[in-house]
């Protein structure tokens, strides 16, 4: 592995300091002007301005990146997704533009069912193809970690395919992966009206291999009206962590059930949507660090009204945003879309997001001590804009103006 150093940073942006970061904290992107960062084996060893690096350093021994007075980030990590999925909802989503809600596709069968199906019957091959093209495209947005979910089979064969999938690519593609176990993403149809069996079943038969041979990191359940309560989100998480997963929860999306309230009692590395969550719920989890990740696209596309973003952050509570990709409820990728709706329509700085997509990103998967920022001892994982100034972000609304991304001290992305 070559070592590599990356110089002349108009802005290098690091997002030091303890993670995860609340309040006035998310603000602080740690700038150094005309920056540099040195790389060895796929690591950080030293983070500074450049005339100082330059002059520490043999440069012959290095391949040399120069930043041509761009800003660098750390790679943006989408700490959210469900990107492994056999089929499409193109139909789905045209009944959307026309006014049929989410819940009633789910309850005319569609919805998460309906890829349930595609996942079934695609073979690990189609898969594992997919999925490799997606996270290519999320590569060239500058992600170069993601959580990924199963929860697309709702049976022990179709989990652990999705979960070996997350494996081999986690293996042959650039961009890192943390699993996640979602079997209790729905109720099947062999398992209708009889919930709580089903959940019996995830724990006893399906998440021990979950874990044995799909390496899942995390248990995540759809806690939420019509789909699992929080008495059967408490039992499987519970289980769960027995088993050495640590817990996630889709949490008041649809309704408010007490998912914040059971994240925090749990314990949860994050709840996620939180899109009806109580003052309380975010009260709680704020206390027990629970990261609270947002996800504005999924709202945004299904027209509901976003989390409280604003709220969540000025009362303490750590936030991270990601893009929640999947076959139905957001179709989307798109970090540039994700930056617009947050900063226009949630009211965050783009400090605040930058902040939420990287080192609190890190933290939602537990990755904070090896991802998430430019810091001595971490992953040379970097982003180069092809803008100015950081702020372009923002400015420049739904355009990727990412221009080279750096994966373990690799050029992955070269615009
Ligand atoms: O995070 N909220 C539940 N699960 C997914 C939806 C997945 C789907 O519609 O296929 C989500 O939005
Ligand atoms: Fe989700």
């Amino acid at each position: 592995m070559k070592n590599v150093v990356v110089k002349n940073a108009g802005e290098l942006i690091t997002c030091q300091g303890q993670a995860p970061k609340t309040g006035s904290e998310m603000n602080e992107l740690g700038i150094i002007t005309d920056g540099a960062v040195v790389i060895k084996g796929g690591l950080i060893t030293q983070v500074g301005k450049t005339d100082e690096i330059l002059k520490n350093i043999n440069i012959e021994e290095f391949e040399v990146i120069d930043a041509a007075g761009k800003p660098v980030l750390p790679g943006f990590i989408d700490s959210h997704t469900h990107f492994v999925f056999g089929g499409y909802r193109a139909d789905e989503y045209s009944w959307r533009l026309q006014g049929v809600p989410y819940t009633e596709i789910m309850e005319r069968g569609g919805g998460i069912i309906n890829s349930v199906a595609g996942t079934r019957e695609a073979s690990f091959e189609e898969l594992k193809e997919s999925a490799w093209k997606r996270l290519d495209s999320m590569l060239s947005f500058g992600v170069t970690t993601t959580e990924g979910k199963s929860g697309y089979g709702l049976e022990l064969e179709t989990e652990l395919k999705q979960l070996r999938v997350m494996k081999e690519l986690q293996e042959e593609h650039k961009v890192d992966i943390s699993p996640t176990f979602m079997g209790a993403h729905a109720i099947p149809s062999e398992y209708e009206g009889r919930s709580g069996e089903f959940i019996d079943y995830l724990i006893e038969e399906v998440m021990p291999l979950a874990v044995e041979e799909g390496g899942a990191e995390f248990c995540d359940i759809f806690c939420d009206q019509g789909v699992f309560t929080v008495d059967e989100a408490r039992k499987l998480l519970l289980k769960g962590q027995e088993l050495g997963l640590k817990a996630k929860i889709h949490a008041d999306e649809i309704a408010q059930v007490g998912g914040a309230e059971l994240a925090a009692e749990l314990g949860a590395v994050s709840a996620d949507h939180l899109l009806k969550a109580s003052d309380e719920g975010i009260k709680l989890m704020a206390e027990e660090g629970v990261i609270g990740t947002l996800l504005p696209i999924t709202a945004f596309s299904l027209k509901e009204p976003y989390a409280r973003g604003r709220y969540m952050i000025d009362n303490g509570l750590p936030v991270a945003l990601a893009t929640d990709f999947n076959p139905g409820s957001c179709y989307s990728e798109s970090i540039p879309l994700l930056i617009a709706l947050s900063t226009l329509q949630m009211e965050l700085t783009l400090e605040e997001v930058i902040t939420a997509l990287t080192i609190n990103a890190a933290a939602a998967i537990d990755r904070d001590a090896k991802i998430g920022s430019i810091e001595v001892g971490k992953a040379g994982d970097l982003v180069i804009l092809d803008a100015p100034s950081y702020t372009h972000l923002a400015y420049h609304i739904g355009v990727n103006i990412v221009d080279k991304v750096i994966k373990n001290g690799q050029l992955v992305v070269n615009g």
